[in-house]
């Protein structure tokens, strides 16, 4: 059987958390699709042109990962790419919930579908995009917790961003 998973996310911008489980996903799946959520309600601070080139710029060395945007509801998206598997990381207890509801809605959806889940490894249980970007927008320190790329893609989206404490 082909095994084909989408791993779906908002990635904005992709951590190295978000990179643990891709990485790990890519060596279970056959080809894993790293779709990118293009019709947030959330106001992403990189548009979905950059979240791309930037997780393809991270992943480029991993042969059977994709990178694309998808809209409307992930299952019809999962469908289209013949996917049996949407790949999700658990951080702490505290996705639980969210989680929880976002695989029911799934199953409701679409029930030949799985959702499975990897635990992020432990280095990044409190890692988020968000608190990255707060991080970054008020110039602290965030070496270590996104990849290099991504690092200079924040500093560069935040230059010229006065320091709240000045
Ligand atoms: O990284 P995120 O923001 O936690 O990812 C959330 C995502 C993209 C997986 C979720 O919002 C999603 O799948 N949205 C697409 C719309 C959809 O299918 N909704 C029904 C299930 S919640």
């Amino acid at each position: 059987m082909v095994s084909i998973a989408v791993c779906p996310g908002s990635f904005d911008p992709i951590t190295y958390g978000h990179l643990d489980i891709i990485k790990r996903g890519a060596s279970v799946f056959e080809t894993l699709y790293v779709c990118v959520l293009n019709n947030s309600t959330k106001k992403p601070l990189f548009t979905v042109e950059e979240r791309i080139d930037l997780i393809e710029r991270v992943t480029k060395d991993i042969p059977n990962v994709k990178v694309e945007a998808f809209d409307g509801l992930l299952i019809d998206y999962a469908r289209k790419k013949h996917a049996k598997v949407i790949l999700r990381g658990l951080r702490a207890v505290s996705d639980f919930e969210y989680e929880m509801q976002i695989t029911s809605m799934n199953r409701k959806l679409g029930e030949e579908i799985e959702t499975f889940f990897m635990m992020t490894n432990n280095q990044y249980s409190f890692l988020s995009s968000s608190i990255v970007k707060e991080a970054a927008k008020y110039h602290g320190n965030f070496s270590g917790l996104v990849p290099r790329e991504v690092e200079d893609a924040l500093n560069e989206k935040f230059r010229g961003e006065p320091n709240d404490n000045n």
